[in-house]
């Protein structure tokens, strides 16, 4: 017994080795972590039961029967996150560069099938060259097998892909179908074809950082939702992300113990300012709103002019979904409508009620956006707000114009509790564009256009820019003042607790993609 135990202990010493200690040395040089000290770091201390440490690739081509070390270049999993299941997979970029060959696909893919029969999330620390080019075609299929899981998985349980490293060609897509992508700056990137190829084809210069660097696709493409400046820090992002979910689409909203009352806020009545032109800030009537220091932004450089993330209420989760006045104007364009369609979309697979607040003069006008197709965009968050069946709030603080007003979580398109605040405006458009049109020939007439327009414009103002009209109609339930958002939206979300509503029986919708 004592040899075959001493046996056993060679072998877990061998593949914990990875790609041998110089290869080991060689990653920490490049400012990266191991794949098993990232996973150290993510799960709870002790918590780690590995799964197909002794699993070789079965290779024979260019000299890989003589190469077939232990695990194979992936560490897979399970384990907890502050005492909560999760699975795991961490490529081993000292194994083969990390490259995904059939049995490695087998071992993420046996870990994904776990998680979907037992209901709990699915983090993969992806670092690793591509498919391995050894095996061609049969690593190419492994690919397909993790991108089908990661498809049937979409909806069942929270997937979150964390990037430290390469990740090219085709392996994007599985990140890409997951819930949320985090990548760590300059030592991750990310892109279909690299600069070699760009360069050939597209005769454009450009670094790996630059055209697919964890900045690039936090502000330029959208692709991540989280850059962070180390792995360390990547690593706490995921687990603060893991707070707000639940473990799977069945699972309620987890609350967490909240010490603080449903107190006025009074802060609340000096943010919107005197002139309606005026930007302000959202997140300051966010932060004022929910628990204290809740907020965790998602996309935060992306599309600014919409603010998305999660945070909780009097203890438990919920997704907000903003428009931000402090950047455009806090106007709906396409890449707005998509980051906030996205989120919508996760927070009601997943059971997150959804706090709008809205300030929005209208769609973004232009060339630029008709043609690059704002009408099948913005159709996406309308989609998405319409087919949400969670529990839904929205508060206007300013500004509700136009097809804007119907998007953003309006009462017509299914939102529970809709309040306003003295300072709404809601209207079919602004009071000057309003009077330019509705008063053209009296005010070409006048003998005084300038003086018409601004006494047309004040006669709209007075009477439109105002939320009684939609109060009086119901579309508004209450209007309410800015100090007591917190306790109604509090006892709001507490009666919508238990909301059961279904849609209508279908295979599945088709939202304009
Ligand atoms: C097999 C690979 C590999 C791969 C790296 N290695 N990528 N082995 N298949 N795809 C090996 C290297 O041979 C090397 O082995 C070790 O990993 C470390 O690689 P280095 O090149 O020394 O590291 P570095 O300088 O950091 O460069 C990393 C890299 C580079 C940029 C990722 O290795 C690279 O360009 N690799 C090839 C990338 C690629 O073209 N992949 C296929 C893409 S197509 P030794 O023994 O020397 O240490 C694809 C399609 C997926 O992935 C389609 C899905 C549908």
């Amino acid at each position: 017994m004592k040899e075959k135990i001493e046996r056993l202990q060679e072998k877990i010493v061998e593949a914990k080795l990875g790609g041998g200690q110089k290869r080991i040395d060689a990653q920490h040089d490049k400012g990266k972590l191991t794949a098993r000290e990232r996973i150290h770091f993510l799960l709870d201390e002790g918590s780690f039961e590995e799964i197909g440490m002794l699993v070789r690739h079965r290779s024979t081509d260019f000299g890989l029967d003589k190469n077939r070390p232990l695990g194979d270049g992936v560490v897979t999993g399970y384990g907890t996150v502050n005492g909560r299941l999760v699975y795991v997979f961490s490529q081993d970029f000292t194994v083969f560069g990390g490259s995904l060959s059939e049995t490695h696909a087998e071992k993420i893919c046996k870990v994904m099938d776990l998680a979907m029969k037992n209901g709990a999330p699915v983090i993969g620390l992806n670092d690793s060259g591509g498919a391995r080019i050894q095996e061609g075609v049969v690593s190419l299929g492994g690919y397909a097998d993790i991108f089908y899981r990661n498809t049937l998985a979409s909806g069942v349980v929270p997937q979150i892909s964390a990037i430290m490293g390469p990740c090219a060609g085709g392996a994007v897509y599985s990140p890409a179908i997951t819930d949320f992508i985090m990548m760590v700056e300059n030592t991750s990137y990310m892109f279909v074809t690299g600069p070699n190829v760009v360069k050939t084809v597209t005769h454009e210069e450009v670094t790996s950082e630059e055209l697919g660097g964890a900045n690039t696709h936090a502000s330029k493409s959208g692709v991540t939702h989280f850059a962070y400046t180390n792995e360390i820090e990547c690593i706490n992002g995921i687990k603060t992300l893991l707070s707000y979910m639940p473990q799977n689409c069945e699972d309620e909203t987890p609350t967490q113990p909240y010490e603080g009352g449903d107190e006025k806020r009074e802060d609340l009545l000096n943010i919107i300012p005197e002139n309606p032109n005026q930007p302000y800030d959202i997140r300051d009537v966010i932060n004022e709103v929910v628990d204290e220091g809740s907020f965790y932004e998602i996309h935060k450089d992306y599309a600014e002019n919409i603010v998305v993330g999660f945070s909780r209420l009097a203890g438990r989760s919920i997704g907000i979904v903003a428009n931000q006045p402090a950047f455009l104007a806090g106007v709906l364009d396409i890449n707005s409508s998509r980051k906030g369609a996205r989120f919508v979309r996760f927070c009601d697979a997943f059971n997150i009620p959804l706090l709008v607040f809205e300030d929005v003069p209208g769609f973004l006008p232009g060339t630029d956006q008709e043609w690059n197709a704002i009408i099948t965009n913005g159709a996406k968050l309308l989609y998405a707000f319409s087919e949400a069946t969670v529990p839904r709030i929205t508060v206007i603080t300013r500004k509700a114009y136009g097809g804007a007003y119907d998007v953003m979580n309006s009462k017509h398109i299914g939102a529970d509790m809709n309040f306003a605040w003295p300072t709404a405006e809601i209207a079919v458009m602004g009071a000057k564009g309003a009077v330019e049109i509705i008063f053209r020939n009296e005010i070409k007439a006048s003998k005084d256009p300038e003086k018409t327009l601004q006494e047309k414009t004040d006669e709209y103002t007075e009477k439109f820019a105002d939320p009684y009209r939609a109060a009086n109609r119901g579309f508004v339930d209450e209007v309410i003042k800015p100090d007591e958002t917190r306790i109604k939206l509090i006892k709001a979300f507490k009666m919508l607790e238990n909301k059961v509503d279904n849609l209508p029986r279908k295979k599945h919708g088709n939202i304009p993609l």
